[in-house]
């Protein structure tokens, strides 16, 4: 065999490896996180396929090649939704769910929908997985990830989770996690989701990282009314430990993460460009340490009048975080966009002892390096 020719044959067996196994290590608090171990491959070629492998009991390693489009895989339904963020084409509409609309917005105007019916409750994914998605082929669309009721030990990578009812408010979200420990989400994107990109529900999440994922807010409805989506992390909790680095979030306009809840959110070298409202929403119990990230664009990196929690915001190198972390923290950067300011020494107790993600010199921008396809 010539020279080149074993060369193209050793890249081909390395990107076969790549594609079987994790790639990398979680940062941060879910740096112990396993997922599916060693456990050869499986690759699922139909959707009832897919919900089969990530619920059974089994500790696997699902990897996904092409598109699973759940889209009306459950029906559709036909309801009265209302309209609380105005009429405009550009405005999300809210299904009543649970009586949302009639109990909380008696005054805004109704209109018939047709939604989905499998964007409403994600597929159930249960302890010891690994799904990781093939290059830029593995997709979910039209359902989102459930990790809930005590699961433990998860990984998800390089996939991108779409299109779930992007038009309705309640029409299901991209990723859930509630009641569970060592969850890591790793270079996913998700885009054009009805509600929220990710939510970690008011149980206890314990350990969480994401990292490098792409929250594209980017849609043709959206509770602003402007292209922006609003609803895109809520860190809700009871004790939940969560390291936010290297995401980028494209486009949106709130929740950007929301945070309480006695939970502790690291949030470092993250990326914020082209946000029309706010970013972090800081609710009573949310203890954020913010560092090395960069906003562009961002008309309030943080909402001033719910802020109820605690921030510890590097705008210089603050060797104030040393004797907590052990090291210095990293400034965050602004282009057009509003302050975030914070420098509650309180938060950083919260970190002290704990394992705790370096921040990294800029050197790669979360634009081009995170979500699916740029593991
Ligand atoms: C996915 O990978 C499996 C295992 O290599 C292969 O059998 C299958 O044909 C692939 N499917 C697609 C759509 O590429
Ligand atoms: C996950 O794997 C661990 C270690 O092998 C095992 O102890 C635990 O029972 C597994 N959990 C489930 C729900 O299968």
């Amino acid at each position: 065999m010539k020279y080149s020719a074993v060369l193209t044959t050793v890249a081909t067996l390395a990107a076969q490896v790549v594609a079987t196994s994790v790639s990398g290590t979680a940062e941060g608090f879910a740096s112990s996180v396993t997922g599916g171990g060693s456990a050869t491959a499986v690759y699922p070629t139909s959707t009832d396929e897919l919900v089969s492998y990530l619920g059974d009991d089994e500790e696997r390693v699902i990897v996904l090649n092409t598109t699973f489009d759940f889209r009306e895989t459950e029906g559709t339904s036909t309801d009265t939704g209302c309209t609380p963020w105005g009429t405009g084409s550009a405005c999300q509409i809210a299904i009543n769910k649970d009586d949302w609309c009639t109990n909380y917005q008696p005054d805004a105007a109704t209109t018939s929908i047709t939604y989905d019916n499998a964007g409403s409750l994600g597929i159930t994914v249960n302890s010891n997985k690994s799904l990781i998605g093939e290059g830029s082929k593995g997709v979910i669309k039209g359902k989102g990830l459930r990790m809930v009721s005590g699961v433990e030990n998860i990984i998800i990578q390089n996939i991108a989770v779409t299109d779930i009812n992007p038009q309705y408010v309640w029409g299901g979200d991209g990723i859930t996690i509630n009641d569970a420990d060592l969850i890591w989400v790793d270079h996913v994107t998700t885009a054009r989701i009805g509600r929220q990109h990710y939510v970690l529900g008011t149980e206890a999440d314990n350990r969480v990282t994401l990292s490098n994922n792409y929250i594209n807010g980017e849609s043709d409805w959206s509770a602003t009314c402007d292209g922006h989506h609003y609803w895109n992390v809520y860190l809700d909790g009871s004790s939940d430990k969560v390291t936010m680095k290297g995401n980028y979030f494209y486009k949106t306009s709130g929740r950007a993460p929301k945070v309480q809840s006695n939970t502790y959110l690291h949030a470092v070298n993250n990326f914020w460009y082209s946000n029309t409202n706010h970013a972090f929403e800081i609710g009573e119990g949310g203890y954020v340490l913010a560092e090395g990230n960069t906003f562009q664009d961002v008309t309030a990196p943080v909402e001033s009048s719910s802020f109820a929690g605690e921030l510890f915001s590097s705008s210089s190198d603050s060797s104030t975080c040393s004797s907590y972390i052990g090291r210095s923290c990293v400034a965050n950067s602004f282009t057009n966009s509003g302050d975030l300011s914070g420098s509650t020494a309180d938060v950083l107790s919260k970190f002290k002892g704990e394992t705790v993600a370096d921040a990294d010199a800029a050197s790669t921008s979360p634009s081009t390096s995170a979500g699916q396809g740029n593991l």
